[in-house]
């Protein structure tokens, strides 16, 4: 998938004009209520300066958490506004409410080169039932549609897909980033093509499993999911996570990637609990002789081993999911070695959010990684394939 049949910012006069820009500031906090990663937000300032160099008015509006359509002062973006003043130089506007008194006097006030946050979209209902009404009243707030929310173009909802039925609708420069990245990964590779994926479930990466068998050289499968894979093998995975209803679907992805002719790598012994608990008593085992009554909650060095082998091989690397409980320290070692070997590898490496994404920040490997994506769901579904509704809304060129 590509945005460039789609118009960006600089396809269009944003001179003098209110441009309304959703963006994807659905950010982590701490517990002292702080921001606890800007990455999101940062990524989203090459639009809004280039929207204020060029003279236009910006308003800006974003999604926090999911308050189900109740004003919820927890979901407050007011955070977002104060940190992005304090990252333009110059005063972020809070709007006290999204299409109500506050937000139409502050954006009809706005001057040249002046930037407005709305409140949470989804403080109404009517956000995320895409609202023809409530889209109509959103757009009456600005003259241009800018969408640079990658990580909720995957939601049809009224700020990333109604409004743009009632101005004209642009990309701005992170969704454009982050299609140029993945769609030339999944279009045209540098091979050997390797994809990596973990997490707990098969069943919530199906289409992505058979998606990509069709593109890539290589696939290796961790994390919770291959429990199911070694029960395909055959093999007694004891109380791991394993999922009986996936065993044939997973049969039929082995017997696809033998067809396909693509490499696919499992894990060959695993890291094994007693309970599922972050000091629970653990060993290490060959993954065709976990025991009765433990469960796998790593992959194992052997597994790295192999699966570094594959990576080091590589031209192009997507990597999805963890390995293991990463957010355990006695079962993250699988996790934070596959990024060890994305970041020593020379092959243009793309890592999809969540867990993946936050291992190699915390081990500091972001800078020797080609593009690290800011979208969990919307690149789970890049990665099936999918067409994201956020994108194929905007105006083509
Ligand atoms: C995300 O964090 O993946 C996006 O901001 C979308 O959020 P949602 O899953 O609540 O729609």
């Amino acid at each position: 998938m590509s945005c460039f049949n789609k118009k960006s910012i600089e396809d269009i006069d944003i001179d003098g004009n209110r441009v309304l820009v959703r963006c994807d500031f659905n950010v982590p906090f701490d517990d002292n209520g702080n921001i606890a990663n800007t990455k999101r937000i940062d990524e989203s300032l090459k639009t809004i300066k280039y929207l204020i160099s060029h003279n236009a008015k910006v308003i800006l509006c974003s999604h926090l958490g999911r308050p189900k359509g109740t004003f919820d002062m927890k979901f407050s973006l007011k955070p977002v506004a104060k940190y992005l003043s304090s990252v333009l130089n110059q005063e972020v506007k809070m709007c006290e409410d999204v299409i109500g008194k506050s937000a139409k006097s502050i954006c009809a006030s706005l001057k040249c080169g002046e930037v407005a946050l709305l409140e949470n979209v989804r403080f109404h209902k009517e956000e995320t039932d895409n609202d023809p009404n409530f889209s109509k009243e959103l757009a009456s707030l600005a003259d241009i549609f800018v969408n640079d929310a990658f990580g909720t173009a995957h939601r049809a909802h009224a700020s990333t897909v109604g409004v743009a039925s009632y101005i004209p609708a642009v990309c701005g420069y992170l969704i454009q980033k982050e299609l140029s990245f993945m769609g030339k990964a999944l279009s045209n590779p540098k091979r050997p093509f390797v994809a990596i994926l973990g997490g707990a479930k098969v069943s919530d990466k199906i289409a992505i499993i058979d998606n990509l068998l069709e593109k890539v050289d290589a696939l290796i499968i961790g994390g919770g999911m291959s429990y199911t894979f070694l029960n395909a093998l055959g093999y007694s995975v004891g109380k791991s996570i394993c999922e009986t209803d996936k065993v044939s679907f997973a049969q039929e992805m082995m017997a696809k990637a033998k067809e396909q002719d693509v490499k696919l790598s499992i894990p060959v012994d695993t890291k094994v609990g007693q309970e599922f608990s972050q000091d629970t008593e653990f060993k290490l085992v060959d993954a065709d002789k976990i025991p009765d009554g433990w469960m796998g909650l790593d992959i194992g060095p052997k597994s790295c081993e192999l699966f570094s082998s594959v990576i080091k091989s590589a031209g192009t690397i997507v990597w999805n999911g963890p390995m293991g409980v990463s957010e355990w320290p006695n079962f993250a070692n699988g996790t934070f070695s596959i990024a060890k070997s994305i970041a020593e590898s020379n092959a243009i490496s793309i890592v999809g959010g969540g867990d993946s994404a936050a291992a190699v920040e915390k081990l500091g490997f972001s800078n020797k990684i080609t593009h690290v994506s800011t979208g969990g769901g919307a690149s789970l579904e890049l990665l099936e394939g999918k067409e994201l509704p956020g994108i194929a809304v905007l105006n083509d060129k």
